[in-house]
């Protein structure tokens, strides 16, 4: 049973589906906020790259990004088919396959002239990439290390240039979204009026029934996700 003092009524606003709770206005969207906006302090004009862009925090991040004024966000993902979808539905300048080479090297093709901020979700190589692909002064915000998350207590191989952060005088600062729910108003308000017009897309794979849970779950980390994985529970 949940009680009236734990739940929390949702504003309605024409145009804004209830799940976009779940994702943009949720969790997702406010760990992309917070990285852009209090770790990275992301300015108009700076160029950006998210790791993991295609998935919930990416997807979330690419779009803010745009409407804090980066002058061009870039993205990895695991499919030409996301690479497309980021490029062609949600105002990404560039993205790559991760596949395709080392990661390092993918984004130096991307931005020979390195980038400004990193929003890092994957860890290992990408964290490597990172490092090496952020120009002197810049920032790495690091949200999530999904790619080593089935390692069971193995140290990562990568990052091995972890000392670069020290020889290019880069910030690497790590966060946690709980510590920031006090901007969940804030959020909305940024956020809610490009919803509504269009601009922002909410970006959602939705799984149906509580049966499914797992292999959503299991899904999600194995990439068959766009956007938020939203599991349905019963016909809203
Ligand atoms: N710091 C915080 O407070 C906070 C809050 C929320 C989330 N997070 C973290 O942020 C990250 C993103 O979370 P999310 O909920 O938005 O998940 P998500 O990105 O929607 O889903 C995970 C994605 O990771 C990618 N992936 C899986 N294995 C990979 C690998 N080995 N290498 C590269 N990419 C891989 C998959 O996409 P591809 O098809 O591209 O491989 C998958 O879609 C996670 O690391 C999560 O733990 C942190």
């Amino acid at each position: 049973m949940v009680g009236p003092d734990e739940a929390r009524v949702l504003p309605r606003a024409d145009g804004v589906p209830a799940s976009a709770f779940l994702s943009l206005l949720g969790g997702t969207g406010l760990s992309a906020y917070v990285a852009l906006t209090r770790v990275a302090k992301l300015q108009p004009g700076e160029s950006l790259f998210i790791s993991g862009a295609a998935g919930g925090v990416g997807t979330a991040a690419g779009q803010l990004a745009r409407i804090l004024g980066a002058e061009r966000v870039i993205g990895s993902t695991g499919s030409a088919a996301k690479v497309k979808h980021l490029t062609e539905n949600l105002g990404f300048d560039a993205a790559f396959d991760y596949h395709e080479g080392h990661v390092a090297e993918l984004l130096a093709r991307t931005a020979p002239e390195g980038v400004d901020v990193c929003l890092e979700n994957v860890g290992g190589e990408h964290l490597e990439a990172a490092i090496s692909g952020v120009r002197a002064h810049g920032r790495i915000v690091w949200c999530g290390a999904v790619s080593t998350y089935n390692d069971l207590g193995r140290p990562p191989a990568a990052p091995r240039n972890l000392y670069d952060v020290v020889g290019k005088s880069i910030r690497l600062e790590g966060f946690l979204v709980r510590e920031y729910g006090h901007l969940q108003a804030e959020l909305e308000a940024l956020l809610i009026p490009h919803i509504q017009s269009g601009r922002v897309k909410v970006d959602q794979t939705v799984v149906a029934g509580f049966d499914r849970v797992v292999d959503a779950f299991i899904g999600m980390l194995g990439g068959r996700n766009t956007g938020k994985m939203i599991v349905q529970l019963a016909e809203g």
